[in-house]
């Protein structure tokens, strides 16, 4: 009999973790998928960036004065400084990061994220707001919670069909206890009825849009999977005509600090 319980037990830790395996599959596969429906809006921005380089080497080989070159040169530069932003921003985000987690500011996570989303909301007539309001910092899977933003922020987009306003807050709480980003969008707002089950795996009120985003259902109940593996929550407000807010909750940890080196004796 004991036997039997045993091998029971056996079974269910094998099955657990075959399904944590499957979960972080599932994660990355998704992250991969929007990866794929940024690619065309990231191309197109790297052509108009390259676009910039030519022009103005063009300019700077034509014009021989060193005013007309120190200003081909300042544009070629702020063209290549904001492309490898780009690439950096891409790079992070694709890269798979396991499920560990480790202390760091939030803003600059929540910035490597906006670069990449930038272009395709000002295709969409959306304007982009960014406040930060302090400067936490959280334990986290940088590469999990960007996935988690860039799901918010697809959302709030697609949310928007006419144009309107996202709006990105990075604060602490009142409280001082937690870090909170929210994304704020200015669409149609959730009905109630919805509202309930929006964190359902596969509740979807979408079907694929032309850029190859949304329509699985997936994104909020990964991302509230992703927040509860993070001692945090994932809330959101809605209302009707007004728009949606969500907003993320980690727990607050101390600017790590740069160890010390210590100090060498000589002689
Ligand atoms: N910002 C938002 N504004 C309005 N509705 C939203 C917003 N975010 C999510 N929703 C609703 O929640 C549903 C589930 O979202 P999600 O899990 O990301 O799946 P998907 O985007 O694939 O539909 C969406 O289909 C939509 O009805
Ligand atoms: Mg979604």
């Amino acid at each position: 009999m004991l036997e039997v319980q045993d091998r029971t037990d056996d079974r269910i830790a094998e099955l657990e973790q075959q399904l944590k395996a499957m979960q972080l599959q599932l994660l990355q596969a998704q992250k991969m998928s929007s990866v794929g429906a940024l690619a065309a809006s990231i191309t197109h921005e790297f052509n108009n960036i390259l676009t910039t380089v030519i022009n103005y080497a063009k300019m700077g080989i034509r014009h021989k004065d060193a005013a007309t070159r120190d200003k081909a040169f300042d544009k070629i530069m702020a063209a290549g400084q904001r492309a490898c932003k780009i690439t950096t921003g891409m790079l992070s985000y694709a890269r798979h990061h396991g499920d560990r987690r480790e202390p760091m500011e939030l803003t600059p996570l929540v910035e490597d994220v906006l670069v990449l989303v930038e272009k395709d909301l000002q295709r969409f007539r959306i304007k982009l707001v960014t406040q930060y309001e302090s400067r936490p910092w959280a334990s986290v899977n940088s590469g999990q919670v960007q996935q988690v933003l860039m799901n918010l922020i697809v959302n709030a987009r697609q949310a928007m069909e006419s144009g309107g306003t996202l709006t990105v807050v990075v604060r602490t709480n009142p409280e001082g206890t937690h870090a909170e980003i929210s994304v704020r969008d200015t669409g149609g707002g959730i009905p109630a009825d919805k509202l309930r089950r929006i964190f359902e795996p596969f509740f979807t009120t979408k079907t694929l849009d032309p850029q190859g985003q949304g329509g699985t259902g997936l994104g909020l109940s990964l991302a509230r999977d992703v927040m509860e593996s993070h001692g945090g929550r994932i809330r959101v407000d809605s209302a009707i005509g007004t728009g949606t807010t969500f907003t993320l909750k980690f727990p607050l940890v101390q600017p790590a600090t740069l160890p010390v080196a210590p100090i060498q004796k000589v002689g």
